[in-house]
């Protein structure tokens, strides 16, 4: 196999690209579009406190045993287990996030198209313009070009800057376009939260109520952490390989995850004030998806003065949002078929990018000409998002965790982590213990559980 010399290996140049990156990664659609609803429909406050502990307790040491698995082994998530467990079939886990790999890509690049229609049509000013948002949606998804067309364009863009490499495509993008983002939400939190009304928003976001808690809210604060930090495929496996020797990995862990979740609360501080302030939909009657982003909010957006400026930065911020994180799964992909089938990186990237792109057509096209096509009760995108984000994750993150705690072992995990004895820190026994016993038992019960709870995304 053409497995390349880690000397030669493409690599992050600086610590603050190697957060720019894994954060880019974590922070998506997954963060504007879902957290804000799903946390103010399951008890607001009483989620929120649920979902930070499994951010710390499970999400911190999952993330952390990815970017020991890679930067240990130096490959890509396949190659990675073949290195660190040759001759077993542990090496099924990183094919089985290839495997994710394409499914989330397919679906994730639909709704990000979509973020580009909408940006376009925010600037044309059509967007505002319009006087009945359900059915603005209904158009342009049912229609059989348009979502295909920015589907291509989005894969196209995702394409470009894995090409460019992991130091000057993936790090120098992601340098620039964190702090933008950044900077954008902010812009849109400050009119959001000062506007008449904002504080019922602000109040029903934040405060507990324990009553909406049910083991289904549990379920689903670790199902929303784990695809939040966007660990459980290999991502972070293979940006782990990426990261220089002496990074201190836990630090840098803590550091992405505290990203992630500040963005999360951010974001629903964007959104929930503002539809508060103007909506008169009632936001418990919401479904996650694209109700949220796609309907409700453009409304908000033409009540508001000045709402062409915010509409435009909003679907701008949410596009790039987006991009930095189907640039890290696409990763995956190509980092596998470079180094597994020793493909150069640009064969790699077009290869990967138009293979997914074909299952991201019938991604979209379940909206319109493959609307009436269900397996197993779901159109070909819903069963994509359940099966990948709900299931393949799930069992992805269980099976990472298994790996390490038991298999890698804890002498060549503190190993990696403390850079071979160098850094010493008593947290990394305990992230070991929950590694090997916590962790496993309850990422355990999620994975079954999704099995047979439907609607648990
Ligand atoms: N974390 C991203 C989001 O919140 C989605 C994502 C990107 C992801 N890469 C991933 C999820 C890998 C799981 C695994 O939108």
């Amino acid at each position: 196999m053409a497995n390349i010399p880690s000397g030669n290996r493409d690599s992050f140049g600086s610590k603050f690209g190697v957060i720019a990156a894994a954060a880019g990664s974590a922070v998506g659609l997954g963060n504007i579009w879902r957290f804000p609803l799903v946390t103010t429909q399951n008890g607001g406050g009483a989620f929120l406190i649920l979902y930070i502990s499994f951010i710390v307790f499970i999400g911190i040491p999952v993330m952390l045993s990815e970017f020991s698995i890679g930067r240990r082994a130096q490959l890509n998530a396949f190659g990675s287990f073949k290195k660190l467990a040759p001759k077993t079939p542990w090496y099924l886990v990183g094919f089985l996030g290839i495997l994710t790999a394409f499914a989330i890509l397919s679906f994730y690049s639909a709704v990000a198209g979509w973020t580009l229609e909408y940006l376009v049509q925010a600037i044309s000013g059509k967007l505002l313009h319009t006087d009945d948002y359900v059915k603005n949606f209904a158009d342009f998804s049912t229609d059989v070009y348009r979502p295909l067309i920015w589907q291509m364009v989005f894969m196209f863009l995702t394409a470009i800057v894995v090409y460019a490499g992991v130091k000057k495509g993936i790090e120098k993008f992601t340098k620039i376009l964190m702090p933008v983002l950044v900077i954008l939400i902010g812009v849109v939190v400050v009119r959001s939260v000062s506007l008449p009304g904002a504080a019922e928003g602000i109040k029903y976001l934040f405060v507990p109520d324990w009553s909406a808690v049910n083991f289904k809210t549990v379920l689903m604060a670790l199902g929303q952490a784990a695809f939040s930090l966007s660990i459980g495929m290999g991502t972070l496996i293979t940006y782990g390989s990426y990261i220089q020797k002496d990074n201190h990995l836990l630090r840098t862990s803590s550091q992405v995850a505290l990203a992630d979740t500040s963005i999360a609360i951010l974001s629903s501080l964007m959104v929930i004030p503002a539809i508060f302030a103007f909506s008169s939909v009632s936001i418990d009657q919401m479904s996650p998806g694209p109700g949220l982003v796609f309907e409700v909010l453009p409304a908000v957006f033409k009540a508001m003065p000045g709402g062409v400026i915010f509409a435009v930065v909003f679907f701008f911020l949410l596009a790039v949002a987006a991009l930095t994180s189907t640039i890290s799964v696409l990763e995956v992909v190509v980092a596998y078929l470079k180094e597994e089938l020793g493909m150069t990186r640009g064969k790699a990237t077009i290869i990967a990018s138009v293979s997914i792109s074909v299952l991201g057509v019938l991604a979209t096209l379940s909206f319109s000409s493959l609307s009436g096509f269900h397996i197993f009760g779901l159109n070909i995108f819903d069963l994509l998002n359940f099966a990948s984000a709900n299931i393949m994750l799930t069992f992805g993150a269980l099976f990472i965790v298994v790996f390490v705690g038991w298999k890698l072992g804890k002498s060549n995990f503190l190993d990696e982590i403390s850079n071979k004895g160098e850094i010493k820190s008593v947290l990394h026994k305990i992230v070991f213990f929950i590694i090997r016993y916590i962790a496993p038992v309850a990422i355990g019960i999620i994975a079954v559980a999704a099995l047979f709870i439907k609607g648990l995304t």
